[in-house]
């Protein structure tokens, strides 16, 4: 049975999601989570995960989501607990942990759960094996805010990006350790607002991991690879001079590209619904008529990312909710990297 040890100081870490406006789709290496591309995103504010980790008395971790725990001595292959077993190697560091995590938004059906998720777990067992919550602490023994993204990236790809605030790219390098995760801009560069149309919040069927293979079987999948370069280029060029509609057109039409992909992989997969593909369809209407100027993104899974200028985003949020009343809103913004507070309050942002 899991026994909390509630003596010892809990280390919680709160890590935001992000949405990428380029998406990191394909993997050229599984094991050392090399993409096929490269892949920029904006790191978020209201979508977080708030995870906590102290010390253990039992001699296996154990990992409670959203009041569900499972351990390792059960499910020692479980993702979760090989993600603490590569931390406590790579860091060279030992004891056993608890662990209670939560969302702030549904999980696992397209809001980037597991980039928030892998980005805060990492922090927190960290902060918990080394019982310090300082940024200068970490990097001092051998866990720069470099290293960490790059090891919450190996939990789940776009995890390393959810490492910090504002802007952020994930470049793939010639090789799979020439890969950089970097920061462009920071969050008061441009305050961006996503407003999320949850339209299925249920988790989805398919993971990620089954697509990113599936997606070498498509043939778009080599044009896609071929014109990523002049799509970051554009992006990039977008969110420097605060271009809108130049940042929509592209976030817009690669998100399409990449589900058409998907849809045309080997196997093929569909992560958009009917509903999406109307919600598509009068959003296209509504931005002729001048009535939303807002423009799509999706990730793998059904719902919609509207990203807009955030003077528009209350007035998007209104229009979709009296069109589309069965969607939950999400009203997010560009938002800062994660920090760590420990039980007794002591807090940095990292
Ligand atoms: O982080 P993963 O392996 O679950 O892949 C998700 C990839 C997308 O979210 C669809 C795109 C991205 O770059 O975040």
């Amino acid at each position: 049975m899991t026994e909390m040890n509630p003596t010892q100081r809990g280390f919680t870490a709160v890590s935001p999601s992000n949405i990428a406006f380029l998406k990191y789709w394909g993997k050229r290496d599984v094991t050392n989570q090399w993409p096929a591309n490269d892949s920029i995103s904006m790191t978020l504010s209201a979508c977080k995960t708030t995870t906590t980790a102290r010390r253990s008395g039992n001699n296996f971790d154990s990992f409670t989501l959203d009041g569900v725990t499972i351990n390792s001595n059960a499910n020692k292959d479980h993702k979760i607990f090989r993600h603490l077993n590569r931390v406590r190697s790579t860091l060279n560091m030992s004891g056993n942990l608890d662990i209670v995590s939560q969302n702030s938004f549904p999980s696992s059906c397209g809001i980037a759960s597991s980039a928030s998720g892998f980005s805060a777990l990492t922090l927190a067992c960290v902060a918990a094996l080394y019982q310090t919550t300082t940024w200068e602490d970490f990097a001092s023994f051998g866990a720069s805010r470099d290293k960490l993204a790059h090891l919450s990236r190996l939990g789940s790809g776009s995890a390393g990006r959810s490492m910090f605030g504002g802007y952020v790219k994930w470049t793939a390098g010639h090789s799979p350790d020439k890969q950089t995760i970097s920061q462009l801009w920071t969050e008061t560069h441009w305050d961006l607002a996503d407003v999320i149309v949850v339209l299925s919040p249920g988790a989805k069927e398919i993971p990620s991991s089954e697509a990113h293979a599936a997606a070498w079987g498509s043939r778009l999948f080599g044009p896609r690879l071929a014109g990523i370069d002049m799509r970051a280029k554009l992006l990039q060029e977008a969110i420097k001079n605060k271009d809108v509609e130049l940042l929509g057109r592209e976030i817009e039409s690669e998100a399409l590209e990449m589900h058409a992909i998907c849809m045309t992989g080997a196997p093929q997969i569909t992560y958009i619904t009917e509903t999406t593909s109307s919600f598509l369809s009068w959003l296209r209407t509504e931005r002729a008529r001048g009535d939303i100027q807002a423009w799509a993104t999706i990730d793998a899974g059904p719902n919609i990312h509207l990203v807009c200028k955030k003077e528009h985003a209350q007035k998007t949020a209104e229009h979709v909710k009296a069109n589309w009343k069965d969607a939950q809103i999400i009203l997010d913004s560009t938002g800062p990297g994660p920090y760590i507070t420990t039980t007794q309050g002591d807090a940095q942002h990292v």
